[in-house]
């Protein structure tokens, strides 16, 4: 496990409190602070969480994090999750694990979202990590030309688009929501909002990676601390 997670991983605890409930996001560095949720909750601190993924909910229990399903709960306090890159508008490539459109739902939900990284997830333009696009697998080429045409409209350097595979090769990746993702190779976004409105009109888009205006604070680990950047929002 890398120092540098550690480290996010143990300051994004700071911004949890007693009686929250959290949005449990996924992905390694996610993994790390559940961990570390789950030794605050053995010592007392008493959070639920909403899982983002089953393997974050299979990850929380093992860890003792209480669970709770998204409907029961009046309001979600903080979300805490992971991401594949950050711009310095703090807004997000997301969905390398494939949970975007649970990850998306619940940090929207959120009355904040904590975002921990390591130094490597830092960039000046998003678009160099291939753009998650959750899309129903009906009239999924018909969907693909339409990602291909509106990411090309708003400015992306490159749009070619491959479908993502399970790692045994065994055929398409399927989503918790039963749903196909196809990674963009965009290379540079320089107008993130605008992609992510578009990509958002496609009807067989079910969500996409794009993260605007969702992350509040980004928790950046290094190998011997953490830095805390706070966003502060009108
Ligand atoms: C999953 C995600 C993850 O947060 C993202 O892929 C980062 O993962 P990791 O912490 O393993 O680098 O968006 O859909």
């Amino acid at each position: 496990m890398s120092q540098a997670k550690e480290n996010a991983a143990m300051a994004a605890l700071d911004f949890v409190e007693s009686g929250m409930t959290l949005g449990l996001g996924s992905g390694s560095t996610a993994e790390v602070f559940l961990e570390r949720l789950g030794e605050r909750i053995a010592g007392g601190l008493k959070v639920q969480g909403i899982p983002t993924s089953q393997r974050t909910a299979d990850v929380a229990e093992e860890n003792g994090v209480p669970l709770v399903e998204p409907d029961k709960v009046e309001s979600i306090q903080l979300t805490i999750d992971g991401a594949d890159e950050v711009d310095p508008q703090f807004s997000l490539i997301k969905g390398g694990g494939a949970c975007l459109l649970r990850e998306k739902i619940i940090a929207h939900a959120s009355e904040r979202m904590v975002v921990i990284v390591d130094a490597s997830k830092m960039v000046e333009t998003l678009g160099e990590f291939a753009l998650p696009i959750e899309v129903d697998p009906f009239g999924m080429a018909l969907t693909a030309e339409q990602i291909y045409a509106a990411l090309m409209q708003s400015g992306c350097e490159n749009a070619q688009t491959v479908l993502r595979q399970k790692k045994d090769g065994s055929g398409p990746l399927v989503t918790d929501g039963g749903h196909y993702i196809l990674d963009s190779r965009c290379k540079k976004i320089p107008k993130p909002a605008d992609t992510a409105h578009m990509l958002s009109q496609i009807p067989g888009v079910m969500e996409h990676g794009l993260f605007i205006d969702l992350a509040d604070v980004i928790i950046i680990g290094e190998t011997d601390h953490a830095k805390v950047m706070e966003l502060a929002r009108e």
